[in-house]
């Protein structure tokens, strides 16, 4: 199981990596934008931070157009995943893509049909939005176990990448069910290490000590 950071913010990305936890990064035209950076500059920049997957996504719509693009993106680094959205021409670009060796991450998934069609094209990653599916009523985690238990049955080597994850549950109930990632925002990280009960503990722990002047001595 790997953790990706999902934004294109340079200090969280900074600041999370120095965690050691921090497999990959993910970003969207959205994140890139609220950066307000130039994009070749900012994947440039990540892929200083960390050695992994750093998925960079193209702004064409047609398949020629994302194929252009995507080839210029992976000439930036090695580590340059091509995120293109699942559409009939983003899957073209996929198929073309991976037999050039570029890795893909297909994004925008909300079906399962739509990944098995992504991985069927050759797709390094599949990125379906938990979320969003959630937030229009539906179960993005049910969309998950779809989507884990098919690539399983069919011995699919595409990756699955939870995406648009909201809070820890998804990611821990994501594991439960198999993928092979989650990309979660940098506050997702927080709650996943944090509990009420640890920082009771120590505060407990640190004021017991404190009472006893006897236990410490140097050592
Ligand atoms: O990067 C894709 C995805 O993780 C976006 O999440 O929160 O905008 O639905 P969200």
């Amino acid at each position: 199981m790997q953790f990706f950071l999902d934004t294109a913010n340079i200090d969280d990305i900074r600041k999370y990596a120095s965690w050691g936890i921090v497999d990959g990064v993910t970003t969207n035209p959205t994140l890139i934008a609220r950066e307000g950076v130039d994009l070749k500059t900012r994947i440039l920049e990540i892929t200083k931070v960390v050695d992994g997957p750093i998925s960079s996504e193209v702004i064409a719509t047609d398949s020629e157009g994302m194929i252009k693009e995507g080839r210029k993106m992976a000439k930036w680094h090695k580590n340059v995943y091509v995120k293109i959205p699942m559409t009939s021409e983003g899957l073209k670009a996929v198929k073309i893509l991976s037999s050039e060796g570029i890795h893909t991450n297909v994004t925008l998934i909300f079906s399962a049909s739509q990944a098995v069609m992504a991985a069927k094209a050759g797709a390094t990653l599949v990125s379906p939005f938990v979320g969003r599916v959630d937030d229009i009523s539906g179960d993005g985690m049910y969309l998950i176990q779809e989507i884990v238990t098919i690539f399983q049955n069919y011995g699919f080597m595409t990756k699955v990448l939870a995406a648009s994850v909201r809070h820890p549950k998804h990611v821990v109930e994501s594991m439960k069910l198999g993928v092979d990632i989650a990309t979660m925002p940098p506050n997702i990280f927080d709650k996943l290490v944090s509990h009420p009960l640890t920082d009771k503990g120590i505060a407990a722990f640190l004021a017991d000590w404190e009472k006893c002047k006897d236990c410490q001595k140097p050592y």
